[in-house]
């Protein structure tokens, strides 16, 4: 085993206070394309997910239900249990923090952080947030009201224990800064360390008294531990932690904690402090990632606004959902959810993309060749393109993999999909079946095509379980391990002729969005009615709320401006979009603007371009500015002043 390369990833565990929806489903889905396509390229992975099962909130909903927070919390976990199986979520461990194995060894941390001295006893007086378990002072309060969810908060006063988070600050701060890959993706880093590190930390309050659903702090039984240092500590029980230290050894520290961006805070300020505390080593890579709204707004399960994944994958299939989730949150930032765009993604990429592909080629094997895999004897047309394509598609996919980019991943490996596609067009075998001296030639198209197929079909594994399967049974290579693995990708042309294909159902047939409005507004889930818009005749030209919706835009002030050296054209200017983001972009604007006039200019910005450079100058956005035929030139303003950062739609 020795020298083997491990792979230990985790999710966030999840609040059985209500079932989940599409949105916190993303988290997982991620993960688990993650785990697989760690171990498709023969590494050991370790994959943990579970519930975080004690806290105010639960005991709350238990007593509202009538139930014992227990009883109350093991229906939950079941349905996401389930959530889990229908999802095919290959997770290795699944760990409840009411389990004792996690109980017995949050209290073990806890005496031992408070005979070091790192836990005191003192009073607390703040202001709680039931729904986010979290305390926050005055100063963090926006408009007396929790500056993360924006509800009411309560003012407790109770003798407590506290963390000595400050001592650690400074440690912390040191190990992001020379750690790149610690948080990512890299903007989150700026966001911890201005808010929360520079402006620095206190201490923590990390027990409570006005309820009793937790772990009971074990000298001093009328407290429970705070949740949050219950919580994080289950990546590291859930590998026996303390007790059989085998696993632990092995997997620890994780390569990859994935949580969604809203609990940032809690993964990269307290959870490495209490490692450092516990003199361990910190996670590789904490990834906080954006996420799914729905069109007017936030996706919670708090208030309400709830998508069924249940729903959504018995009717779409799992595979689909997968998709739609793994590919529409663009690398660290948000996504929207709608019927009508996650039908688009079914019909157009699915369906017609690669749908088509697979069973268009098995027709002309089965139509054309009996069923019986061509070799490949006469080059032509776009051969090496696409065999060029597809041995280049496997590093493009690895490398947007290990930065966990799940949507870039996807998009390039549909130019694959795409560009076989192109292929079938450029070559007509339809045409070439029609002359027999035509058939060498039409042998090797289809024989390529296969080929082709295989490729998508092994890298698609990760993000979709269940489609490949199907494929390699349609393209004979069922019982052919060898090649359906990572490494099998390294040669184009292993797939041996004379396979027997044979087509089998379509992959994802094609929807009727209107008749999928009807349905599912005749039953759950509710928000899809709310969000779903009427399904216009397509027009040339025009796009849909949904695609508009994708472009971040916001009102960005001008801090600096310079000429860029050799370049009429160009300037290279600052901007400050919200109190501590800066971006930098190249504007084409130096012919119309004088530097020095732009200065505390308030312009209309696009925030979600993918940057590019122009003469070696890293671009991250765009101004709006407006042109007239003649080559006039204005920026966009705005008609009253309004503060950096504000979003525009
Ligand atoms: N119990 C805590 C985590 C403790 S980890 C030691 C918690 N649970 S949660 O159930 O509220 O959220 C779990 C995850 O779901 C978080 O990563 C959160 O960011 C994610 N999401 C919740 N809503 C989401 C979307 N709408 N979109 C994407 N992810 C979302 O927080």
């Amino acid at each position: 085993m020795t020298g083997e390369q491990t792979f230990y990833i985790t999710t966030p565990i999840y609040y059985p206070s209500n079932k989940l929806h599409v949105g916190n489903s993303y988290t997982t889905v991620a993960a688990d394309a993650m785990a697989r396509y760690q171990r498709l390229c023969g590494h050991r992975v370790w994959f943990l997910t579970g519930t975080d099962e004690h806290g105010q909130k639960i005991q709350r909903q238990a007593e509202a239900a009538g139930k014992k927070p227990i009883d109350f919390v093991d229906e939950i976990v079941a349905w996401i249990k389930e959530l889990w199986a229908e999802l095919d979520i290959s997770y290795d461990d699944f760990i409840r923090t009411t389990e004792p194995r996690h109980t017995e060894q949050v209290a073990a941390i806890f005496t031992h952080f408070y005979e070091t001295g790192d836990i005191y006893k003192g009073k607390y007086e703040g202001w709680y947030c039931t729904p986010c378990e979290a305390y926050w002072t005055e100063r963090q309060l926006a408009d007396g009201k929790c500056p993360d969810c924006n509800r009411d908060v309560e003012l407790i006063a109770e003798e407590a224990y506290f963390f000595k988070m400050s001592k650690y600050a400074d440690r912390l701060l040191e190990h992001i800064e020379n750690n790149p890959a610690f948080i990512q993706p890299p903007s989150r880093k700026n966001e911890m360390i201005n808010n929360f590190l520079k402006p620095g930390l206190e201490d923590l309050c990390v027990s409570r008294t006005s309820f009793d659903w937790g772990i009971p702090v074990p000298f001093d039984r009328d407290h429970v531990i705070y949740v949050w240092l219950d919580a994080l500590s289950n990546y590291i029980t859930a590998l026996g932690y303390g007790e059989k230290d085998e696993k632990f050894k092995l997997f620890w520290p994780a390569d990859v904690q994935l949580i969604g961006k809203d609990i940032l805070r809690f993964h990269t300020i307290y959870w490495p402090i209490f490692l450092m505390a516990l003199d361990l080593p910190l996670p590789k890579t904490v990834f906080g990632h954006g996420w799914l709204m729905l069109q007017d707004g936030k996706m919670s399960k708090s208030k309400g606004n709830v998508v069924d994944p249940r729903v959504l994958a018995a009717r779409y299939s799992s595979d689909a959902l997968r998709y739609f989730l793994l590919r529409e949150i663009p690398f660290g930032q948000d996504g929207i959810f709608s019927l009508e765009s996650f039908i688009s993604r079914i019909n157009t990429d699915l369906a017609n993309d690669l749908g088509n592909l697979v069973s268009r080629t098995l027709t002309m094997a089965e139509r054309y060749f009996e069923g019986v895999l061509p070799a490949p004897v006469a080059t032509g047309k776009g051969d090496q393109e696409l065999a060029g394509l597809a041995v280049e598609t496997p590093k493009m996919v690895a490398q947007a993999m290990d930065e966990l980019k799940t949507s870039d991943a996807l998009a390039e490996l549909w130019k694959l999909v795409r560009r076989s596609n192109k292929y079938i067009d450029e070559n007509l075998p339809w045409e070439l079946a029609k002359d027999p001296a035509d058939r060498p030639r039409l042998g090797t198209v289809i024989y390529n095509l296969f080929e082709s197929i295989r490729f998508i079909a092994v890298m698609l594994q990760p993000f979709m379980p269940r489609s490949p399967q199907s494929i390699f049974e349609q393209i004979g290579l069922q019982a052919n391990n060898a090649l359906q693995g990572w490494d099998s990708l390294q040669q184009w042309g292993a797939l041996p002729p004379d396979t027997r294909v044979e087509r089998g159902e379509d992959l994802f047939p094609r929807l009727n969005l209107q008749a999928e409005i009807r349905e599912m507004q005749g039953g759950k889930p509710a928000d899809v009615q709310q969000t779903v818009a009427e399904e216009v005749p397509e027009h040339e030209g025009l796009i849909s709320i949904d695609q508009f919706q994708q472009v971040d835009l916001r009102v960005a002030e001008i801090i600096t401006a310079e000429r860029i050296p050799k370049s009429d054209k160009l300037l290279k200017i600052e901007v400050l979009l919200g109190e501590e983001e800066k971006r930098q972009v190249v504007a084409g604007i130096a012919e119309h603007y004088e530097p020095s006039e732009l200065p505390g200019k308030k312009v209309l910005f696009v925030a979600n371009l993918k940057p590019v450079k122009l003469r070696g100058v890293q671009s991250q956005g765009m101004l709006l500015a407006a042109t007239t035929p003649d080559g006039h030139l204005s920026l966009t303003g705005l008609d009253q002043d309004m503060p950096a950062g504000s979003r525009i739609s």
